[in-house]
């Protein structure tokens, strides 16, 4: 993920009118081979093994942190107690009561912070999020969002840190991808009042090692919506999902309306309407990201334009002016994130719905 946001940092003046001009200064990681590849980065003037040097280094305002989820809750705390503002990955601490005492953090210590997703940057995001906020689509019957992976079908992939318990946490797939799903409903204020789980695990072994992480869930949650009736959501988190390589979805229909993205469409909108028929319209987006950059209309955009939109989001509102445009994932909704997976994992062990409180 580091290379992915030196790629994005590395081209920068694509992007039309940015008031911020960021640049890659120095990384810190483990392994030196990791370390090693920064070395191509032409801006980066200091490589570590030791995350410390980079919160000593008074050039440096904003840190990125993408470490096991077993180190998010330490190093965020160090970054916030050096004074610098950051961008830390999902799910934002191995637990509930770890996202409760960075929150904690992050209040007393005044640093602006905020946590990474990047799909909702897609334009049929965007385009599926405006149409769910509209209130033109009657009333709303149902949510659908997810994340679908197909890479631990195989069983010869290695016993990683991600399929540990002790290192990627309790919620095992959520942590790795429920933030993605979570974050364009909680934006619409679509917060879980209940949940029930269907969680599954992956192969108990693999090379490298014993395997105990769940991977994949299912999660159907009532929320409510403008005081209306209950309205089912379901959220698909899956790293066990036959034919999928990547695919995020994002789905709300109501009575008179509603809208569909996927990634495994790019540049499809999906959106229904009800007159005298129903109609499914598909409407072929191109390149309108909600941070204009120099790539004609046209064109479709792909995962390293899209993260390169959710950095510009972060440096807008860090700066103030988001104005209208989506923000990136805040740490109260990183915080309502683990309260579903911690109830998730919960209603799994009794096999009763759970209330979130
Ligand atoms: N936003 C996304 O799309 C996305 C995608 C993948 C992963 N992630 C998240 O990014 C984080 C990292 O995941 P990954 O897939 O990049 O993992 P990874 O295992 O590929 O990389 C983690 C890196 O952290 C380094 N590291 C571990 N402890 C360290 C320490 N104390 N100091 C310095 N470096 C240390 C390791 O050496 C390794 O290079 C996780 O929170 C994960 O959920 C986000």
């Amino acid at each position: 993920m580091g290379r992915e946001v030196a790629s994005a940092f590395g081209r920068w003046f694509v992007i039309n009118d940015s008031k911020v001009n960021p640049s890659l200064y120095a990384v810190a990681d483990l392994n030196k081979e990791a370390l090693k590849w920064f070395n191509s980065v032409p801006t980066c003037k200091l490589l570590t093994e030791n995350y410390q040097d980079l919160l000593e280094c008074p050039e440096i305002d904003v840190v990125y942190v993408a470490v096991p989820h077993n180190m998010h809750e330490k190093i965020y705390i160090d970054v916030l107690n050096s004074g610098k503002d950051l961008l830390a990955e999902k799910p934002f601490g191995i637990d509930l009561g770890s996202a409760e005492r960075i929150v904690k953090v992050i209040k007393s210590s005044g640093q602006f912070v905020r946590c990474s997703s990047e799909f909702p940057f897609f334009p049929g995001a965007q385009r599926v999020y405006k149409v769910a906020k509209s209130g033109e689509i009657g009333r709303i019957l149902e949510v659908r969002s997810g994340f679908h992976h197909g890479s631990d079908l195989d069983s010869s992939k290695a016993a990683n840190w991600k399929r540990q318990s002790k290192t990627c946490g309790e919620i095992g797939v959520m942590g790795d991808l429920g933030m993605h799903v979570c974050h364009v409903p909680f934006r619409l204020g679509f917060e879980p009042r209940s949940v029930y789980a269907q969680l599954q695990k992956g192969y108990p072994e693999r090379p490298g090692g014993a395997c105990d992480t769940w991977d994949n869930a299912m999660l159907h949650a009532w929320i409510d919506v403008d005081g209306a009736e209950p309205v089912p959501m379901r959220l698909e988190m899956k790293r066990m999902a036959p034919g999928e390589t990547d695919t995020w979805f994002i789905e709300v229909l109501g009575t008179d309306g509603g809208a569909r993205f996927s990634t495994k469409e790019p540049r499809t909108l999906w959106q229904f309407s009800r007159g005298i028929e129903q109609e499914w319209r598909r409407v072929d987006l191109g390149f309108d990201t909600p941070f204009k950059t120099i790539t004609g209309g046209i064109f479709e955009p792909g995962f390293p334009d899209i993260l390169m939109q959710m950095w510009a989001a972060f440096f807008a509102e860090r700066e103030g002016h988001l104005n209208e445009c989506f923000g990136c994932v805040t740490p109260s909704e990183a915080l309502l994130s683990h309260r579903l997976f911690a109830a998730a994992v919960q209603s799994q062990q009794l096999n009763q719905v759970i209330e979130i409180t």
